[in-house]
């Protein structure tokens, strides 16, 4: 019998540390567990959670909070110089990481300190320092809760994109573990992300090996983003937007010095970081909450803030960046 809590503190499963209620939850230990809760439970409003580190409640929740917490990792070799790595959803993502680089398996090291838990890292596709999880995925494991069905999702079939899959649009595909391609001999080494580079330079680092790249990436993301165990928040609120050439003219014409990549003839993204600087909102603290002083991409819960004030402030944001720019912001944590 499973342990359905009643009238649950969520504060503890969320990265903003928001104090919310769930009239209900319950920790999900095992694919068996899901698959039986679904059936008894098919008319129950529920939200699958991982590690709550992309998601902002603005209430309290009045349904079922289902917490996954599925474990384990097996590693299969392919051949002398890849293997195939499979990892249950609610393993924690920076540790996979770090296991990762102990046991000398390559590509996953710029994705190093993302916040969060496994399952997460197809939905929104996580990306950092010049790489996404799509370069290294395989596939994974869905649990449809509309067909109540296990199922095989291969890269293809996940659709992704900038920050973008289709489980983001489809709520009824549960992930349950992921299958990954990883080198283990010859690592390719990717320090393409300007400050990867300078760093490696400064420390006189000649031929980084895949520790040395993790090293570089944590030091980065230490100097730039709030540390979710001290200070609440859950990374970039905002995606970076991307634009079409026409528009990028009449930025450029506009504010001479705007930052931005080009993708394709006819796309181009720009940091919201500088759009949201310019906006004047950069380190501003409203006391409870605020916009972080060295990445104003991320917002901040400096204690007691409710999810609303957050939700409202990134409001506000979005009026000011679309009044100066005309680019309509879009969010990138999910607000409940
Ligand atoms: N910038 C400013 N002001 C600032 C900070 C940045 O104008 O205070 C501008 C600069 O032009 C800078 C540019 O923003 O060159 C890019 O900044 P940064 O390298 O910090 O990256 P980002 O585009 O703001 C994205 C991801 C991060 C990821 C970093 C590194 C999104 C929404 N965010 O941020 O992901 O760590 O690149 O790859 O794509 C997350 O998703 O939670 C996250 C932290």
């Amino acid at each position: 019998m499973m342990d359905v809590k009643e009238n649950y503190s969520l504060k503890k499963y969320n990265s903003f540390n928001i104090d919310v209620i769930a009239k209900e939850f319950i920790q999900i230990n095992s694919i068996k567990e899901l698959i039986d809760l679904q059936k008894n439970s098919k008319n129950k409003n529920k939200l699958f959670i991982g590690g709550g580190s992309n998601i902002l409640f603005t209430n309290n929740f009045e349904g079922l909070v289902v917490h996954i917490n599925l474990k384990g990792i097996s590693v299969k070799k392919i051949n002398e110089n890849f293997s195939e790595i499979k990892v249950m959803s609610g393993e924690n993502w920076n540790e996979l990481v770090n296991w990762c680089i102990e046991n000398n398996l390559g590509g996953l090291e710029n994705l190093s300190l993302i916040p969060g838990n496994v399952g997460a890292a197809p939905i929104q596709n996580i990306g950092a320092y010049g790489v996404e999880l799509k370069d290294v995925f395989i596939s994974c494991e869905v649990y449809d809760l509309n067909t109540e069905k296990l199922t095989i999702y291969n890269l293809n079939d996940c659709k992704f994109g900038y920050r973008d899959s289709i489980f983001k649009k489809n709520k009824n595909l549960i992930v349950v573990s992921i299958t990954m391609k990883l080198s283990s001999k010859n690592h390719k080494i990717n320090s393409s992300y300007g400050g990867i580079n300078d760093e490696l330079k400064n420390l006189n680092i000649k031929e980084p090996t895949i520790k040395d790249i993790s090293n570089v990436v944590c030091d980065i993301r230490n100097k730039k983003l709030p540390n979710p165990n001290k200070i609440g928040n859950a990374g970039s609120f905002f995606k970076n937007p991307i634009v079409n050439s026409k528009k990028i003219n009449w930025l450029k014409e506009n504010f001479n010095n705007i930052p931005f990549y080009k993708i394709d003839e006819n796309s181009y993204k720009i940091p919201a970081a500088w759009l949201i600087e310019t906006s004047g909102f950069k380190g501003k603290d409203f006391g409870n909450f605020g916009v972080h002083k060295t990445q104003p991409l991320v917002l901040v819960n400096y204690g007691k803030a409710s999810g609303s004030d957050i939700n409202k402030l990134s409001l506000s944001i979005k009026e000011v960046v679309n009044k100066l720019f005309k680019i309509e912001l879009e969010t990138e944590v999910n607000i409940i």
